[in-house]
């Protein structure tokens, strides 16, 4: 029996590429690994990231799509229902929960991220750039950010794109993603080319993958794997209600990696855009969530028809940031939808207007509440912290047992359809073991039980 999903399905296997990849590719690809990385020392935890990829992540989303596909629902009926129907405790349904929580609080400081692209939409192309110097482009960003009102406008405005296109259901989404993101990654090729030229590449390169184990402590391991979930949407449902707009006939495996490869492609080629830039203007890798954009203007400034280019890559980002955060807040909606019974229209506005609230704090962190921090950390670090360290990581240990220790073994593998040759076997073993296991050691290493 094929069930289908009440909200729609994918019209084809592209459809969900498309789609998963735009929720994949985003702020967390082109924003953040460049600056964690940065933060975190470059090489050995660029390795850990890209191990916790392979063995954690792969693994974890092709559990998510499974689970996604059987349920057909939000992630909290999902998880309700196939705990149910193997006779499992419905207490599941709390990691469906713990990930509609998580999707809105990434939402919420995502969003003032994605306000601050589109503000640099703008900045580049009004030439604001033109023959920048380091020193010039970070008073321009710090200028920028100690001003509330200016981002709060940014916030609300990205709050409302984003309401819009969840409003109008799936369909939506699918046509934009087709183009835009081909798009980015032509750009970021040819800004690639730009730090080639630069001087400074080798550099850039030896730092991104040198490995200097001395520079890794516990917790960059756990940021490290925090954003091997961060990066390709894991842990939260977000891939799970995606799954579950999924056609049965298509292959969960192949479409799990070219998901996964072409987020990682995006990541490094950013990372090797911005490091040979940062060293070749003798800027600080570890800048922090302003690193992008006290970088790129600088290419921007210097190269031919700059402002042009510089224009489309950040409008090019606006649009991934926004196919991203759609699925954050989907997972959400459609709770809202099946349980409350309200139209989804509502449903956005409700959800829309919580997730603004909350992101308000985030815009505050960066100003007036710059100082206020607890555990060392202002409300946008502690959000940040929380949800893509914890609360990902967490979720998708969940995933992972449920799908390897609580579905039926047949089930799974029908869904999976892996042809023979053990890997079905190995993708079991994978997140009935390692994955759950790699998790808690990061983990208790953390908090210094390791
Ligand atoms: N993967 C997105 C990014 O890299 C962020 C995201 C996280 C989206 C979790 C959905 C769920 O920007």
């Amino acid at each position: 029996m094929n069930k289908v999903s009440q909200h729609g399905e994918w019209t084809s296997r592209w459809s969900f590429i498309l789609a998963a990849t735009g929720s994949a590719v985003g702020l967390g690809n082109i924003w953040k690994f460049p600056y964690i990385t940065g933060e975190n020392g470059g090489g050995a935890f660029v390795l850990v990231y890209l191990i916790c990829i392979c063995l954690i992540g792969i693994p974890i989303m092709m559990a998510e799509i499974v689970l996604g596909r059987q349920g057909r629902q939000s992630p909290i009926n999902t998880m309700r229902d196939l705990a149910k129907k193997a006779g499992a405790h419905r207490y599941w349904s709390l990691v469906g929960w713990l990930g509609v929580i998580a999707g809105f609080l990434i939402l919420s400081y995502y969003s003032v991220i994605a306000g601050w692209a589109m503000a640099y939409v703008v900045r580049v192309a009004s030439g604001m750039f033109d023959g920048a110097t380091g020193d010039g482009v970070k008073n321009i960003f710090v200028q920028f950010i100690s001003d509330p009102e200016k981002l709060l406008a940014w916030h609300s405005l990205f709050m409302i794109l984003t309401m819009l296109v969840v409003a109008r259901g799936i369909k939506g989404l699918e046509r934009a993603v087709k183009f835009l993101m081909p798009s980015l990654f032509v750009l970021l090729l040819l800004l690639v080319g730009y730090s080639m030229s630069q001087g400074a590449f080798g550099q850039g390169v030896s730092f991104m993958f040198n490995l200097d184990f001395s520079k890794l402590s516990g917790e960059s391991v756990l940021t490290a794997m925090g954003h091997a979930f961060f990066t390709i949407s894991l842990g939260m449902g977000a891939i799970m209600v995606y799954g579950a707009y999924l056609p049965s006939n298509v292959s969960i495996a192949s479409t799990t990696l070219v998901i996964v490869i072409a987020d990682t492609l995006v990541a490094l080629l950013a990372g090797l855009v911005i490091f040979p830039i940062v060293f070749a203007n003798g800027l600080e890798p570890a800048s922090g969530p302003g690193l992008i954009f006290q970088t790129l203007p600088i290419a921007f400034g210097h190269m031919g028809f700059g402002a042009f280019f510089g224009t489309l890559f950040f409008v090019l980002l606006v649009f991934a940031a926004w196919s991203s955060s759609i699925s954050l807040i989907e997972p959400a909606v459609s709770w809202l939808v099946e349980n409350k019974k309200i139209s989804r229209m509502r449903a956005c506005i409700w959800a829309g207007l919580a997730t603004w609230f909350v992101g308000v704090g985030t815009v505050l962190s960066f100003n007036y509440m710059s100082d206020v921090t607890l555990f060392g950390r202002t409300f946008f670090d502690l959000l940040d912290f929380l949800t893509a360290n914890i609360m990902l990581p967490l979720g998708g240990i969940c995933i992972a047992i449920f799908a390897g220790w609580i579905i039926s073994k047949q089930s799974s593998e029908e869904e999976l359809g892996l042809p023979r040759g053990g890997y079905y076997e190995a993708w079991r073993f994978l997140v009935k073991y390692i994955s759950p296991a790699a998790v808690i050691i990061v983990f208790m290493n953390v908090v210094g039980i390791l």
